[in-house]
């Protein structure tokens, strides 16, 4: 056991380093989520209802017994967790659409057509222990989201399950009744004919912060207003459907920066507070919000645990100095859990999301993806600075083992959230 905690404890430190590189270049990968909103700023973005963190409470309540949830059409087994499975190898059903099928890929996440030589990955469904998926139906969904608004709220990683949902969709459209824009943080795609939107919002610690506004800076210069959320939370209004996440960018150390008032005031009262719980307070602050402005009897709430990553091979037993780079095969061990996602963080959302007045349903993709090691971006991508020399002779060494390829893992991310959607 002792070699193992050292090597956990050296894993993690060297998981805050790999945060801090991927932060800084998701920055830049990202950097047109940020110009919008430099540009709003002139706007009254003041927080009426503000309250300072320590005040705000549990909000754990009885749940309604028999609340039928919106949306339902059917029962799933309710003994099932769904979450709690392995990977089948199956070429006639998986991938679900052909990534030149779907024109709405950043190509941050387009991998055959940035050269990945394998296609496994592509193959893999999700197969729970103790029932099956039901299948995805594009049409029965269009059609259960007529007259609807669904968002997806956080970070990178939520939007490249967003961008999943709108390909497993859009083939059911046809091409003069769809379109996407974005503007600023809020990116829609629309189906016309259904007179539906899917929109996603770029908010990736949900509460306000300065990365909500900077192309581009530090990591250690990030602060946080945990008690803070309506700058982003005026666009979500109305929403019919949630889908949100907040994770990868709080982990760059054990302490965050905690703002006490606006960004622009002269004087500015920054304090440390350790991690989890500022993660707690902006969650809770996410889930108030969620309380005053959505509706338990016809909206429906879904929070994405953490996408895990795949930075060291020696986490599963490869070789030392490996990360996901070459990898062609979801790793075997039903046990498995690596190191980049917390397992304090992974309480604090069951947690979180237990009992609460707004019923929440936890899309809990941390342990199946945590197998997903054959299925990030790695090198075939778009590299938005040339690289050099070294990094070319070193391919690890700019491998983006965060991120997945479109179609794949994330796809399922999508197949759990229809079937907790419809047959919850
Ligand atoms: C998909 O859903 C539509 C609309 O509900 C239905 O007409 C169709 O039969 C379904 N297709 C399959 C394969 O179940
Ligand atoms: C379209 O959907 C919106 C809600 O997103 C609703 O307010 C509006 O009435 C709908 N329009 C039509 C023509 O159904
Ligand atoms: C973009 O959003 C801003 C602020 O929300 C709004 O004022 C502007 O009209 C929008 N632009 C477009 C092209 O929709
Ligand atoms: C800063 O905020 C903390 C926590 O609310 C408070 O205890 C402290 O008095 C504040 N400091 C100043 C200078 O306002
Ligand atoms: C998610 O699944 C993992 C592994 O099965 C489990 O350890 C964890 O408690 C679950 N978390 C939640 C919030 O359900």
């Amino acid at each position: 056991m002792k070699p193992q905690a050292s090597n956990q404890k050296k894993s993690s430190i060297s998981f805050y380093i790999i945060s801090f590189c991927f932060v800084f270049f998701v920055v830049i990968l990202y950097g047109e989520d940020f110009s919008c909103i430099l540009k709003q700023s002139t706007l009254n973005l003041q927080e009426p209802e503000e309250e300072k963190p320590e005040q705000l409470l549990p909000l754990h309540v009885e749940q309604e017994k028999d609340l039928v949830l919106p949306f339902a059409v059917e029962r799933g087994e309710k003994e099932c967790n769904l979450f709690s499975g392995s990977w089948v190898y199956d070429e006639e059903t998986r991938p679900q659409y052909q990534e030149e099928e779907c024109p709405y890929i950043q190509p941050q996440l387009t991998c055959q057509a940035h050269g990945r030589p394998d296609k496994g990955y592509l193959h893999w469904r999700w197969q729970p222990h103790e029932c099956d998926l039901p299948s995805f139906n594009a049409t029965f969904m269009l059609e259960k989201l007529r007259g609807k608004r669904m968002m997806f709220i956080g970070d990178s990683l939520n939007r490249g399950q967003y961008v999943s949902l709108v390909c497993l969709l859009h083939r059911s459209i046809p091409e003069n009744a769809k379109s996407m824009t974005t503007n600023g943080s809020l990116t829609i795609f629309t189906a016309k004919n259904y007179n539906a939107t899917i929109e996603f919002y770029w908010a990736p610690f949900l509460v306000e912060s300065n990365s909500d506004d900077a192309i581009v800076h530090r990591v250690q210069d990030r602060i946080v207003r945990v008690g803070s959320i309506n700058k982003h939370a005026r666009h979500w209004k109305g929403i019919d459907i949630m889908v949100f996440n907040t994770y990868l960018w709080w982990m760059t150390g054990q302490k965050m920066k905690i703002l006490r008032g606006p960004f622009d005031s002269e004087t500015k009262n920054i304090t440390l507070m350790v991690t989890e719980d500022a993660y707690r307070l902006a969650v809770r602050r996410m889930m108030r919000w969620v309380e005053h402005n959505m509706d338990p009897k016809v909206t429906r709430v879904f929070f994405a645990s953490m996408s895990p990553c795949h930075e060291r091979s020696e986490n599963w037993g490869g070789e030392v100095g490996g990360n996901c780079y070459g990898e062609t095969k979801p790793i075997e061990d039903p046990n498995y859990w690596g190191v980049c996602s917390r397992k304090s963080i992974m309480s604090l959302v069951g947690n979180l999301f237990t009992g609460t007045k707004i019923p929440v349903t936890v899309l809990n993709i941390t342990q199946l993806s945590d197998y997903r090691k054959d299925a990030h971006t790695s090198i075939y991508k778009k590299q938005w600075n040339k690289l050099t020399p070294e990094q070319l002779a070193n391919p690890k060494s700019y491998s983006d083992c965060v991120h997945w390829c479109l179609p794949g893992l994330q796809d399922t991310w999508n197949e759990l959230l229809y079937a907790k959607l419809f047959f919850p």
